[in-house]
């Protein structure tokens, strides 16, 4: 644990940047970016939006429009932006305000919850595991279960239940938007519903700080990655950072205030038998604001064996091209640093 960044024994970046006169990074967080991961976004291409009222309207011919356009942003981009969720506003302001105050609690207090084991509910870290990467992240974060049991911290006051409510109001929209996501798929509307046994779905709640940095060019917050589960809810305070991959490049998303960032997730990419991709992204940081995001994924229950679809494999034409794995197993190789889900088959390392 003594050099494990996931327990920072002495400091977090927060206190770091706020330590007086830090005019640059320690060696330890610099970042080498690799060739290919220059920031090139082309101005002329656009994240698809998605509106979610259009899905639960009464007019099934606006829904099947809804439910192509959702199919497309899949296929190409596996990143929309959803909006007219009916989460209020009001509630999106509040967890992220919880989140702000959480961060601004004494180290000491955060330091309680800081544990290197995954398998904790309630975790508060630093940096990522130097097992997989050398250099420290500019980013701290707070992850918590949040479903089929709820945990939470009882500070700040108040952070709990907005966060309940934030996480119950997502779910909800998730459930939704796999209904659609299945037809999308050509599978019975309820099929990732029923094989995800999404009543008791896996919920985590990860709220990501990126303080401002003095030189934000050579660090990074969060390094490239996919996430696990079906689908990521992102939101975020408005000062951007997020890239993803699109085409080859690293594209800069500029999320809609009000909206989510939804991305479908490696197990989506499973299910769906390669048809819709978990893709890479990142996060970048600046030297003016401090960044907020929290991003929940929805995962199946911990228990589900996730395989292709069977009405998505040919055995001839389109063979499955993963190999089914129970979800829990899968958290475990890749939250212990050992990507699964490589080269587009789920392979055990
Ligand atoms: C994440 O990928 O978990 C966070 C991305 C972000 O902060 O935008
Ligand atoms: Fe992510």
């Amino acid at each position: 644990p003594e050099n494990n960044p996931h327990v920072p024994k002495r400091t977090t970046v927060k206190a770091l940047v706020e330590s007086p006169a830090l005019t640059s990074i320690p060696s330890n967080y610099s970042y080498t970016r690799y060739p290919n991961e220059s920031d090139a976004s082309d101005p002329d291409e656009k994240i698809p939006t998605i509106d979610f009222s259009l899905l639960t309207s009464r007019d099934p011919l606006q829904r099947s429009k809804v439910i192509q356009d959702l199919n497309k942003a899949c296929q190409d981009w596996g990143f929309f932006m959803l909006v007219n969720h009916g989460v209020p506003e009001s509630l999106l302001k509040a967890v992220l305000d919880g989140c702000k105050e959480f961060f601004n609690l004494p180290m000491e207090e955060k330091m309680k919850f800081a544990d290197k084991d995954i398998w904790k509910p309630i975790r508060f870290g630093t940096g990522v595991d130097v097992k997989v990467e050398k250099f420290f992240t500019w980013r701290d974060f707070l992850k918590v279960f949040v479903h089929p049991q709820f945990h939470f911290l009882n500070e700040p006051k108040g952070f709990s239940e907005v966060s309940g409510e934030y996480c119950k109001r997502t779910r909800e929209v998730a459930r939704e938007l796999l209904l659609a996501i299945s037809e999308a798929l050509g599978l019975e509307e309820n099929y990732i519903e029923k094989a995800m046994d999404l009543e008791s779905g896996f919920q985590l709640f990860a709220a990501n700080l990126y303080p401002r940095c003095p030189q934000p060019e050579l660090v990074m917050g969060i390094p490239a990655h996919t996430d696990h589960g079906l689908l990521t809810f992102l939101i975020e305070n408005e000062i951007g950072g997020l890239q993803i991959e699109h085409n080859g490049k690293w594209f800069r998303v500029n999320p809609l205030p009000n909206s989510f960032l939804v991305n479908t997730a490696d197990h989506l990419q499973v299910l769906s038998n390669g048809k819709y991709k978990s893709i890479r992204h990142r996060a970048v940081v600046n030297n003016k604001d401090t960044r907020i995001s929290i991003a929940v994924p929805h995962g199946p229950s911990l228990d589900t064996v996730v395989s292709p679809a069977p009405k998505l494999v040919e055995s001839e034409s389109h063979p499955a091209a993963y190999m089914p794995m129970k979800y829990k197993d899968y958290l475990n190789l890749q939250l212990d640093g050992k990507p699964c889900l490589d080269h587009n088959q789920l392979t055990f390392t």
